[in-house]
């Protein structure tokens, strides 16, 4: 507690704020104490548990974006591509509940696309892509947590499992079926840039001149190519071909970003 809010404030109101005080993130091993915003020290705290704690608070922002977005949002589909574990996954079928969307968006269903856990499927990774994916093996029940879905109650029934190498699961036929559908939200969180390479030409192909929100996780992050200039040349790409503006909101836990496409006046 800051030296002068224990002089000048009675006990009982000076134990409510550091109750307050307290950005918990999670509750217990995960949060986040900190003293009127100031953070408490982590120098006792062991390099895996701090490792935890970090990427929670990354997650929460992904959640508060789920929220975010779901409060102001325009209807159709949720498609996450590098789905994996299903965790921002299920944090945007709750904010999609929380706002009443089930009843207000009847049609709407939420995709998930990733090799889920099996680098070995379908064509494979390019050779050089291989340890990139190698990093990802996990035995399916770990990698798509299905069986977490039946919390959801009936919101369960409108997930669709697409499993397997975008290259082998973007294809024509997928196109023809969302061409004849809405998208409300695409969240992007591949890591490497020919992933989103491929999901950005996915999204071109497939997308209308209506409002969309488009999550990029690591926009801000280095890379080479860069992933923000491949977001900007397809952010062209949909202004030159269905007049979107693209508008950025917020940043997603560091180096993610948040945006919203627009169609211009
Ligand atoms: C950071 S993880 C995703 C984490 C997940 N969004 C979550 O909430 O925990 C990245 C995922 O992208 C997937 N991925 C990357 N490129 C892919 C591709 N070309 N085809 C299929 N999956 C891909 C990987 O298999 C990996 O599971």
């Amino acid at each position: 507690m800051l030296d002068v809010l224990k002089k000048s404030v009675p006990r009982p109101i000076r134990n409510a704020m550091r109750r307050i005080g307290h950005a918990v993130l999670h509750p217990g091993y995960h949060s986040i104490p900190d003293d009127f915003g100031v953070l408490r020290s982590f120098s006792r705290t062991s390099a895996t548990k701090k490792v935890l704690t970090a990427s929670t608070r990354n997650y929460r922002a992904r959640a508060e974006i789920a929220l975010d977005v779901t409060s102001n949002y325009p209807g159709g589909d949720y498609l996450e591509f590098g789905a994996g574990s299903l965790n921002s996954f299920r944090s945007f079928i709750a904010a999609f509940d929380l706002n009443g969307l089930a009843e207000r968006f009847p049609d709407s269903r939420f995709y998930a696309f990733d090799i889920f856990g099996d680098p070995d499927q379908g064509s494979g990774p390019p050779k050089e892509e291989r340890a990139y994916f190698e990093h990802w093996r996990n035995p399916f029940e770990v990698a798509a947590p299905i069986a977490s879905l039946s919390s959801y109650g009936a919101l369960k029934d409108r997930c669709v499992i697409v499993n397997g190498y975008f290259q082998d699961t973007l294809t024509e036929k997928l196109k023809a079926e969302f061409r004849n559908r809405k998208i409300g939200f695409v969240f992007v969180d591949v890591n490497i840039a020919s992933s989103y390479k491929q999901v950005f030409d996915f999204l071109l192909d497939v997308m209308k001149p209506e409002r969309i929100f488009i999550e990029i996780d690591e926009y801000f992050e280095e890379h080479k190519p860069p992933i923000h200039t491949l977001y900007q040349d397809f952010a062209a790409k949909a202004k030159q071909r269905y007049n979107l503006d693209s508008m950025y909101m917020r940043n997603a836990g560091a180096f993610g970003a948040l945006f919203c496409l627009m169609p211009a006046a």
